[in-house]
């Protein structure tokens, strides 16, 4: 499976970092940790706070290992990172997303997609490669409906999946409690495959 090119035209391209695009690798968890805590704090996921993150690497561990136990496998998904490319020590993640399927018979053809760029390195490309990573691993594994939730509120990550051709489904009024007690809307929207959507 190859992923596609990270996004070396924009600002990268003058950035000394090497970055790679892959499958979680059980060396991540220090780095995923990092990312996940970074991305909690901000909250801006439609489900997920900062309570379902992972306290230390033993938990994060626990979470991780079916992943790259499974990475390859049509049965449960795949996460995907975007990675420093360092020769020793704890490897930074700049990105990270998850696609999984679900696991009911009737619905094996629906993936649930998330994504996640830590905030200094946003507006490089890396979430629309993330996603379009998860589009390509789903169309090659029979995955024919990715569907996600995203806040209302969250304008960067629906322009960024508008982009990519996931369009409005629905809404789900005041699904969502912020902490200062505000109720907020989420979204549905999901892509299709064109392949199914012109049967
Ligand atoms: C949403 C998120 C993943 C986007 O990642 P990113 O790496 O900054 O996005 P990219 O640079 O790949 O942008 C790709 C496209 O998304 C859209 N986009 C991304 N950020 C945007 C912003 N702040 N405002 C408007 N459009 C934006 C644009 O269409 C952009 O294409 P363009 O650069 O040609 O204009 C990132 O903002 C993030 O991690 N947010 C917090 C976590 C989150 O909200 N996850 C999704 C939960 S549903």
């Amino acid at each position: 499976m190859t992923y596609p090119a990270l996004p070396w035209h924009r600002e990268l391209a003058t950035h000394p970092l090497q970055l790679e695009l892959r499958p979680v690798a059980s060396r991540d968890v220090s780095g995923l940790l990092i990312l996940d805590q970074v991305l909690a704090e901000e909250d801006m996921t439609s489900a997920d706070g900062i309570e379902s993150v992972p306290r230390n690497e033993a938990e994060m561990r626990i979470k991780l290992t079916p992943w790259w136990q499974h990475s390859s496998s049509i049965d449960k998904g795949i996460y995907l990172v975007v990675a420093v490319s360092v020769p020793s020590g704890t490897i930074p993640i700049l990105a990270s997303g998850e696609l999984h399927r679900l696991p009911v018979a009737k619905m094996r053809h629906v993936g649930v997609l998330s994504v996640g760029v830590h905030p200094e390195f946003r507006r490089r490309g890396l979430g629309q490669a993330i996603v379009e990573g998860l589009i390509s691993w789903a169309e090659a594994h029979n995955i024919t409906r990715i569907e996600l939730y995203v806040r209302q509120d969250n304008h960067a990550a629906r322009a960024l999946y508008t982009k990519l051709g996931f369009t409005l489904e629905g809404q789900r009024h005041h699904s969502i409690q912020l902490p200062n007690g505000t109720l907020m809307d989420d979204l549905i929207m999901a892509r299709v495959s064109s392949l199914v959507a012109s049967r």
